[in-house]
């Protein structure tokens, strides 16, 4: 399970030096600045100081920890993955994290940023802080620094069957839908699975075994909503538990994080409707 580590205070003076040019050293910290040639280039240099966490199973003896960075963001795109990247690319080639589409679209950029989670890919770089800390997201079995281990939150998510079911298919047509009926699914079809909401609900934290959490909730009522669909009964069936449904308590941490700006907790309550109206 993800141990979780408390941020070191940030040492606001030592970010003063550094960003009035001057170099300051430690033993865990890489700094990147381009060479000074003159006064003038070393003054221009943004420098940020990132604390990220690190952990690699080849080396189990060294224990997690937050890894310092500071980094010249001079010519740095804006977001914090662009940062995440120019570290890999520059500084240390060892940091490991996941990225693919760097649109906010694939959901494997998301991580914990100054304690909340999100996408790097769509987070700006907030350069007012004296420092930025990341993590894996929380809660999640880490594979390597702040790559989360998956697997058992795309097993839940296959249980609630993610595709149309149906009786009958029509023979040489398709199976229509209105706009009303497709305008339902707005809100829902959205959802990227990137599991930012899930491991930022507390319910989700102590039963992840049993409850199934904001992400895969929200696909279950998007499924059973769907006019195509004509398993809701079915699928109503499987949630007659106290747990898989039942702990969410709409504390609505979920909606507050998600960054595709949807809303899980809303879709958790209409789909404790469904399930009692079955
Ligand atoms: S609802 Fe939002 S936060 Fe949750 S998995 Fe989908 S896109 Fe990510
Ligand atoms: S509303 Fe429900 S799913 Fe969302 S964070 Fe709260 S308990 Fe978790
Ligand atoms: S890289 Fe795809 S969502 Fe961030």
């Amino acid at each position: 399970m993800f141990v979780g580590l408390s941020a070191v205070s940030s040492a606001s003076s030592t970010r003063l030096l550094l960003k009035q040019g001057l170099r300051s050293f430690s033993s865990s910290a890489f700094t990147s600045m381009a060479k000074p040639s003159t006064a003038t280039s070393v003054t221009q240099a943004k420098i940020q100081k990132f604390k990220i966490y690190r952990w690699n199973p080849e080396t189990p003896q060294e224990k997690p920890h937050l890894q310092e960075y500071n980094v010249d963001l001079t010519g740095v795109k804006p977001m914090v993955l662009d940062s995440l990247i120019k570290i890999k690319d520059e500084l240390d080639s060892t940091l490991t994290f996941r990225r693919s589409c760097r649109e906010g679209i694939c959901g494997s950029c998301a991580m914990n940023i100054n304690g909340s989670n999100g996408l790097a890919c769509i987070t700006k770089t907030d350069t007012s802080s004296d420092e930025i800390v990341i993590y894996p997201l929380p809660h999640m079995y880490v594979i390597k620094d702040l790559v989360p281990d998956m697997t058992y939150f795309y097993k839940q998510y296959t249980t609630i069957e993610p595709w149309l079911q149906r009786n009958e298919t029509p023979e040489n047509s398709e199976v229509l839908q209105s706009p009303a009926e497709r305008e339902r699914l707005d809100g829902l079809y959205e959802c990227i699975l990137c599991a930012c909401c899930s491991t930022a609900c507390p319910s989700y934290w102590w039963n992840q075994d049993q409850y199934l959490g904001p992400a895969v909730l929200m696909q279950a009522y998007r499924w059973m909503i769907d006019s195509r669909d004509q398993f809701t009964a079915e699928r109503s069936a499987k949630f007659q538990n106290h747990m898989s449904v039942y702990r969410c308590h709409q504390i609505m941490n979920c909606a507050k994080t998600c960054p595709k700006g949807l809303n899980p907790g809303e879709a958790i309550a209409k789909l404790k409707n469904i399930i009692a109206a079955n």
